[in-house]
C-alpha cells in the first residue's frame, strides 16, 4: 500500500480509496494527487471545531463592539478634501512608478447567478454586454495610458474555471494588455465532508473538492509564485477586487495614496449601509483591532442601532475592495506566523457524492460541509489599517443572483446611472428618472474614461444622429 494510502486509513479516512484497485492507473495516480493536497490534521481540527462543535453565537462576537474609523470621502461629514488630494497625488506618484498590481479573485462557483462558465466571461455592459473581464482590462489598459507604466495583471482562477478562463483571454488577446503582463493561478482546494466528518468522493477517482474561498488568495499567490513576481517587479502594493463588480474603480489613486500614507498593510474601502438589514459586512473594532463582522453575526440590536442623528452607528458596509501590501500578503499567506493564520468558515452545501455502494446520489437538501476562508479575516492581524469611504454608485454594483437584487438588470442600471452622471458633468442635457437612469441606452468604453471634455465632444458628434441614440457608445 501506497504511503498516502497508509495515511489516509490511520487517519480514519481510507474509504477514500475503496475503489482504488478497479482504477486505470491513471486514475489511481490521479486520486493518490489529490489526496496528497489534502492536509488531513488541518482537517480534522476543522471537523472537530466547526461541524461538530459548532460556534458559541454572535453575542460573543458583539462583545466590546465599537464602529470602525473611517476617512469620509471630502464631500462627507468630516471630509477633508486636501487630505484627499495629497492621498491622490501619492498614489498617483506609486502608479508613475510602477509599484501597483491590480488583482482580481475569480475563482468562485458563481452559484446563484446560474450562468455556464466562468463568471468574468458574463457579459455585463449595457449595450455591448462586454464580459466583466474585458471591463476590468479596459479600465487596467486605461491607467496605464495616463500613468505611462504597465500595471501587472493577476487573476486567481480555480481549478473549476482556470482553462476556460485562460482560453478567453487568449481568444480575446488579451483585450489589449500585454500578454506577459497578465497572469493566471489556480487557487487551493478543501474536501467537502460528511456530518461525520468523513471526506466524500464525487467519483470513485475523484474527492469532492471545491475552491478554499477568497481568503485563499493570499496562500494561493504565495505559493503561485506571484508574490516572488511581484517582488522581481518592484510591486509593493496589491490592489484587490472580486470579480462580480463592474463598477470598481480597479485602480484608485486616492485609495493607493491613503494606504502607502498611513504605511497601511491592509487598507479597504466601505459605504454607508443602505438599510439596517442589509446583507454586507459591517468595519468594526474591538479592543482597537479592526475586524469585519459578517451581517449574519453581527446582532439586531447593534445592526439597527442609531446615533444622535438617527443615524445607523454600525453603518460600515464593506463591499471587497481592498489593497494589500505585498510584505503583509506574505506574512499571512506562507504560513509560517503561526499567530496570523486565516480562520476558515463552514459551509452546509448540496454535494452530489458517491454512497457506500459506490452509487451516485444527487442530494436535494444541503448534505456536506465545505471549508472557507474569507479575505476580510486577515483584518485583525494588519498593521495601520485604513478604511475610507466611497461612493456605493462609484465603486460597487455586483452581479451576484440571476435576479432580484444584485443582479445583471440591477448592475445595468447603475452602470447606465453613471454613465448618465459623468454625462451631465460635461454639461450635456440628458432626460433621465428619479433614480437618475435615463431613458435611453448607451455606453462608455472604460477606455473613453470620463474625461469631460472628450465626453462633450464625442457626445455631440454621436448625439446628433438620431439612428445611433438606442446603445449610443462612446468609444
Ligand atoms: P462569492 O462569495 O459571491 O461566491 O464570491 P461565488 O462562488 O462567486 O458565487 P456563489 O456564492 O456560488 O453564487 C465573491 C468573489 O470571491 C471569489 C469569486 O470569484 C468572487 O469574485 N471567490 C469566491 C474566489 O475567488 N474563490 C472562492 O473560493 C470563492
Amino acid at each position: 500500500m501506497s504511503s498516502i494510502r497508509q495515511h489516509f486509513e490511520e487517519n480514519g479516512q481510507g474509504h477514500v480509496f475503496a475503489h482504488f484497485e478497479s482504477l486505470s492507473e491513471s486514475d489511481q495516480k490521479k486520486l493518490e494527487e489529490q489526496a496528497s493536497g489534502i492536509d488531513l490534521t488541518e482537517l480534522a481540527s476543522l471537523v472537530r471545531n466547526l461541524v461538530q462543535s459548532p460556534g458559541s453565537g454572535n453575542e460573543a462576537i458583539a462583545d466590546n463592539l465599537e464602529p470602525a474609523n473611517v476617512i469620509p470621502l471630502p464631500e462627507s461629514k468630516g471630509g477633508n478634501p486636501t487630505d484627499w488630494k495629497e492621498a491622490r497625488s501619492k498614489g498617483e506618484s506609486a502608479l508613475r512608478n510602477g509599484r501597483v498590481a491590480a488583482f482580481c479573485v475569480a475563482g468562485g462557483q458563481g452559484t446563484r447567478l446560474g450562468y455556464d462558465g466562468p463568471k468574468g466571461t458574463f457579459g455585463v455592459t449595457p449595450v455591448l454586454k462586454k464580459s466583466l473581464f474585458q471591463v476590468f482590462a479596459e479600465k487596467i489598459l486605461a491607467s496605464t495610458r495616463v500613468f505611462g507604466k504597465p500595471i501587472p495583471w493577476y487573476i486567481m482562477t480555480s481549478v473549476i474555471n482556470h482553462d476556460e478562463t485562460v482560453q478567453f483571454f487568449e481568444r480575446h488577446e488579451y483585450f489589449g494588455l500585454p500578454e506577459d503582463r497578465v497572469h493566471f493561478f489556480s487557487q487551493g482546494l478543501m474536501p467537502a465532508v460528511d456530518a461525520d466528518g468523513k471526506i466524500l468522493l464525487s467519483s470513485p477517482s475523484e474527492i469532492a473538492l471545491s475552491p478554499d474561498g477568497h481568503g485563499g488568495s493570499l496562500r494561493a499567490l504565495v505559493r503561485s509564485g506571484a508574490v516572488r513576481q511581484m517582488e522581481a517587479d518592484g510591486i509593493d502594493t496589491i490592489s484587490y477586487f472580486q470579480v462580480d463588480n463592474p463598477l470598481v474603480r480597479c485602480i484608485d489613486p486616492a485609495f493607493i495614496g491613503f494606504h502607502l500614507l498611513n504605511g497601511s498593510e491592509l487598507s479597504s474601502k466601505m459605504v454607508p449601509k443602505a438599510y439596517a438589514e442589509e446583507k454586507v459586512g459591517v468595519f468594526c473594532q474591538q479592543d482597537g483591532t479592526s475586524l469585519v463582522v459578517e451581517y449574519s453575526d453581527l446582532p439586531e440590536r447593534l445592526a439597527s442601532e442609531t446615533d444622535e442623528n438617527g443615524n445607523l452607528r454600525f453603518n460600515a458596509g464593506s463591499i471587497a475592495i481592498h489593497i494589500f501590501s505585498r510584505s503583509f500578503v506574505r506574512r499571512l499567506g506562507s504560513g509560517k506566523d503561526e499567530a496570523a493564520r486565516l480562520p476558515f468558515h463552514l459551509a452546509h452545501k448540496k454535494v452530489p457524492h458517491l454512497d457506500e455502494n459506490g452509487t451516485l446520489v444527487e442530494p436535494n437538501s444541503p448534505n456536506a460541509y465545505k471549508f472557507e476562508m474569507f479575505v476580510f479575516d486577515a483584518l485583525p492581524f494588519a498593521a495601520n489599517p485604513v478604511i475610507i469611504e466611497t461612493a456605493r454608485e462609484d465603486d460597487f454594483s455586483p452581479v451576484k443572483n440571476a435576479e432580484g437584487v444584485d443582479s445583471p438588470q440591477t448592475s445595468r442600471e447603475d452602470q447606465l446611472r453613471q454613465y448618465a452622471r459623468w454625462a451631465k458633468s460635461a454639461g450635456i442635457e440628458i432626460e433621465t428618472d428619479d433614480t437618475g437612469l435615463p431613458s435611453f441606452a448607451f455606453e462608455v468604453s472604460p477606455l473613453f474614461g470620463d474625461t469631460p471634455g472628450r465626453f462633450a465632444s464625442s457626445w455631440d458628434e454621436l448625439a446628433h444622429k438620431p439612428e445611433l441614440t438606442e446603445g449610443l457608445v462612446l468609444v
